[in-house]
């Protein structure tokens, strides 16, 4: 009896092993497939280029914080990347003179640790959303150009030496150039002459030696400007100053700029250094001056004959935008090897900029999740040739 018992046992005993290890064997070849799917299939961003270039996000303040649960889970997904929208620029985190806010910049840094993605500081150096007592003297008038260079040494090297080793690389100077490639005259340049330009990238440089240092601006594809970015970077390049790369923020239309006119741009910045397309959104709304570009400035009345789809976007313009975001990824992927990384300039359309330029209060749609963080047409228009490609081999 005995013996049959042992008998018995054993064998349930085996049958439960075996049935355990065919269940962990099962398991096991779930996940291997799980796996070998997402590297087959990749269902996220961050898997389909992983090897060509880092995908980013710019994240609003709230959703650094952890303020937007729905945000997170499409944040981790499909981002290895993450720039601060707005928490890092000079007015927000240093506001007056002593007084810093780094509560929500800490909390992005701590998000991007947590997930293991880059972080990409925006920026240290802009005319706008700095603070006017930076510019001024106290007395009403302009600050001197000593008095301006120091408060820019105060702030980098409190801002960048707080985030030293954290932040993946900064957009050190943001904006400097006109269309036609000649210096704008903010202040920075109006008070400080173009030594601000050589002094933010020394000072960046010396405070986070191993942080990459970029120059970032809009409208790249334009000649013009493109043939002033190369100017400005290469004359601090030639002085032994280091810039690693150039952002084209790409805030783009549906049929401007051209596919042709970008690639332009992206093979001669890449004589320079990294190229990273920084601040990517498509605008499908109609623009009183079919102007484009991003300066902030430039804003209009509301009109609500460009507010056109308030309803909804309308299946034949999802398509449109799904090809425009195909073709752009299509270029991108041809010049893998000089792109570093590619942002969106926001997750949701319900956080674009674009709901309130250059109009404020109107119904965009630029990126390529919906207002409730779902995929929209133009994500799978953008993973699909990845699919096929992995899937053909
Ligand atoms: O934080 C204040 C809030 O306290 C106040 O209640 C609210 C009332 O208007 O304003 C809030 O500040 C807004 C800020 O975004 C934060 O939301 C500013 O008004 C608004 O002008 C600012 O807009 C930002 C814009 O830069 C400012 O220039 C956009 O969100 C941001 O997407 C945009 O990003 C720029 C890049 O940095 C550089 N390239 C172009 C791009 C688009 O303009």
């Amino acid at each position: 009896m005995r013996l049959h018992k042992t008998l018995l046992a054993s064998s349930l005993l085996t049958a439960a092993l075996t049935f355990s290890c065919n269940d962990a064997q099962q398991n096991a070849n779930a996940t291997t497939t799980e796996t070998e799917a997402a590297i087959a299939a990749p269902n996220s961003l961050k898997a389909a280029f992983e090897g060509e270039f880092t995908i980013g996000a710019a994240l609003n303040g709230r959703q650094a914080m952890g303020q937007d649960a729905d945000a997170i889970p499409v944040i981790t997904q499909h981002f290895n990347s993450l720039t601060a929208e707005n928490i890092m620029k000079w007015g927000p985190i240093h506001p007056e003179p002593d007084k810093y806010n780094f509560e929500p910049a800490d909390a992005l840094v701590a998000l991007s640790e947590q997930h293991g993605m880059e972080l990409i500081g925006h920026t240290l150096v802009w005319h706008n959303q700095t603070p006017d007592w930076v510019f001024e003297n106290g007395k009403g008038k302009p600050a001197s150009k000593a008095q301006l260079l120091q408060r820019m040494e105060g702030h980098i090297r409190t801002v960048a030496g707080r985030y030293k080793g954290k932040v993946h690389g900064w957009d050190v100077v943001n904006e400097a150039l006109n269309d036609d490639g000649t210096l704008r005259q903010s202040k920075w340049l109006t008070i400080a002459g173009e030594e601000f330009l050589e002094k933010a990238y020394r000072l960046a440089n010396e405070v986070d030696p191993e942080a990459e240092l970029y120059y970032n601006d809009y409208n790249m594809w334009k000649p013009a400007k493109r043939d002033g970015a190369i100017r400005l970077v290469r004359n601090l390049q030639e002085k032994g100053i280091r810039v690693d790369g150039i952002g084209m923020q790409g805030h783009w239309g549906l049929e401007n700029p051209s596919i042709a006119q970008i690639e332009e741009s992206i093979i001669a910045f890449s004589k320079l250094g990294k190229v990273m397309i920084t601040e990517l959104d498509i605008d499908v709304l109609p623009n009183p001056s079919n102007r484009n570009g991003a300066d902030i400035d430039a804003t209009f009345e509301f009109d609500e004959q460009y507010n056109v789809y308030t309803n909804g976007l309308p299946d034949s313009v999802q398509q449109k935008l799904a090809q425009r975001y195909a073709d752009i990824f299509a270029l991108f992927r041809k010049h893998s090897d000089k792109i570093s990384r590619v942002t969106f300039w926001g997750v949701s359309d319900a956080n674009s900029w674009l709901n309130d330029w250059p109009i404020k209060g109107r119904t965009s749609y630029p990126l390529l999740f919906d207002r409730n963080y779902q995929p929209k047409p133009a994500l799978e228009a953008v993973l699909q040739p990845v699919n096929k490609q992995a899937n053909a081999q």
